[in-house]
């Protein structure tokens, strides 16, 4: 094969790395391929990428030789220190100008050192978050591209070619912004996926025991949900998920083992939420959810020693309760998404990033794992206002909040009263209590703290930022500690 003949060159094939290819190659673009293991490139040129005009390559070096300059090399392998070896070993065969894009799920706080590492030896880099799973990839996944804004122009036109599209044709790709931006993003964006996955298993958890609904009723009551004001890919899987049925015609949903697993972002964004000081409380529910059902065996034993409520309660009303589940379900994912969009503001503010806020929403509405209608309604939330402080403000989800809040409250009553865990909508429910209270009870949680610890406080009556302490006791003496927030 000629040198220099690919237009662009991807290291790490396997699933998301292999269906990029070939969506690469199905919109016209020439691409080399290198994986560690090279017999695997031999197996992809055999197999899934036979007939194309895929190129392989056995080492790094042959691989580097066949790309157009400036070279493009994508990596779509492991993050962590796989991602560093696997820079460090092209990196030889690179010239100053070659861009080196980094696919996977990486911790933006490393995005943001390799940029930098990398520019300084001439390199340009971007880290973007790619998602819509295999499928995504294979046919049009959301891109998040973050890094080196002299990379971009470099990237742009192959990105946004195999990047879905939205109905007016725009694609689910545009620059995220500076180092590690796009893969903040795209963390998030995995936050929120953990968000919605909970809401979706408490509507599911608090039908299933309110009710008895079967997993037919599933099926059917979600494809009704997916055709109204919670359309989204997430729910639309679920509908066939409660579809499927095992070998022996028994409900695939009911065989499998009640403990979830997960790879980090969602803690990571939680991580994230905590040094930011945000409240991005539904998120971090969804992380512990997952751990508490991780913790199987000791949930079986406290079973049997620990109990629910007593009262064994009816729901009469079936069709209202569902429709009120529906409701809460709408509500809690408001909340997340403005608490994600919280901590994006915050992380802008913090690494002094530019991000489009709109812009994000539109990269989500199509190819990723969160895609939706409502995300559209965030879009134009952000287009009508680009300033918009908080989502919940926005006319659209504020009227939507007030018209569904009993509704949501009510859900929340009832899990209560069965003794159903729905950490996410009381959470989510409870964020929104105290985002909209004039004045919360910290005014005593102040007065306690100084009283211990002499931490001072500030006044109603006085302009902020200064600080008083009060002798609460009589003995405690003048001199107060040092007053600073974490
Ligand atoms: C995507 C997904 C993907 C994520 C998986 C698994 O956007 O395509 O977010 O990137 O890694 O969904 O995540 P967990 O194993 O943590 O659930």
């Amino acid at each position: 094969m000629a040198e220099g003949s690919c237009d662009i060159g991807l290291v790490g094939l396997a699933v998301m790395g292999q269906n990029l290819v070939l969506n690469m190659n199905d919109h016209g673009y020439k691409v080399a391929v290198f994986n560690r293991t090279t017999s695997k490139v031999d197996e992809f040129l055999n197999h899934e990428a036979k007939g194309t005009q895929v190129v392989g390559a056995h080492s790094a070096d042959e691989l580097c030789k066949l790309l157009k300059r400036p070279r493009r090399v994508m990596l779509m392998v492991k993050a962590g220190e796989v991602v560093d070896q696997t820079i460090e070993h092209v990196l030889s065969y690179l010239e100053e100008g070659d861009i080196i894009i980094d696919g996977g799920n990486s911790l933006y706080t490393d995005t943001n050192r390799r940029t930098k590492a990398l520019a300084e030896k001439g390199i340009l880099f971007i880290g973007t978050g790619v998602s819509g799973g295999e499928e995504g990839a294979r046919f049009g996944p959301s891109i998040m591209p973050g890094g080196n804004p002299a990379a971009w122009p470099h990237v742009k036109e192959i990105f946004q070619a195999i990047a879905a599209k939205v109905e007016d044709g725009t694609p689910c790709c545009d620059w995220v912004g500076q180092d590690g931006a796009g893969h903040y993003v795209k963390m998030v964006h995995n936050g929120i996926e953990y968000g919605d996955i909970q809401l979706i298993c408490e509507a599911y958890q608090l039908l299933k025991d309110g009710l008895g609904m079967t997993a037919d009723e599933f099926h059917e009551m979600f494809s009704e949900w997916n055709k109204g004001e919670l359309d989204s890919y997430l729910i639309e899987i679920t509908a066939e998920i409660f579809a499927k049925k095992d070998e022996d015609g028994h409900p695939m949903i009911d065989k499998i083992l009640d403990t979830a697993g997960q790879k980090g972002t969602g803690k990571w964004t939680a991580i994230s939420a905590l040094d930011l000081g945000q409240p991005v409380t539904l998120i971090g529910e969804s992380v512990f959810a997952r751990c508490l059902s991780a913790l199987k065996d000791e949930r079986v034993a406290a079973s049997k020693v620990l109990q629910g409520p007593m009262k064994v309660l009816t729901i009469s009303e079936k069709k209202e309760f569902i429709e009120d589940v529906r409701r809460a379900l709408y509500c809690s994912k408001m909340v997340s998404y403005a608490q994600g969009y919280m901590l994006l503001r915050a992380i802008e503010k913090e690494q002094n990033w530019e991000l489009n806020m709109g812009g994000i929403a539109l990269m989500w509405r199509g190819g990723c794992i969160i895609r939706s209608v409502f995300l559209g309604n965030i879009k134009a939330a952000f287009d009508k206002n680009p300033k918009l402080q908080n989502l919940l403000l926005d006319d659209f989800f504020s009227s939507a909040l007030n018209k569904y809040g009993w509704s949501w409250r009510k859900a929340v009553i009832h899990a209560i009263e069965i003794g159903v865990p729905t950490p996410a909508f009381s959470t989510a429910l409870a964020f929104f209590d105290g985002y909209r209270t004039e004045r919360l009870p910290a005014n005593l949680l102040q007065a306690q703290r100084d009283f211990f610890g002499a931490h001072t406080y500030e006044r109603v009556d006085k302009p902020r930022g200064q600080f008083f302490h009060t002798n609460w006791t009589g003995r405690g003496g003048r001199v107060s500690s040092t007053t600073y927030n974490a």
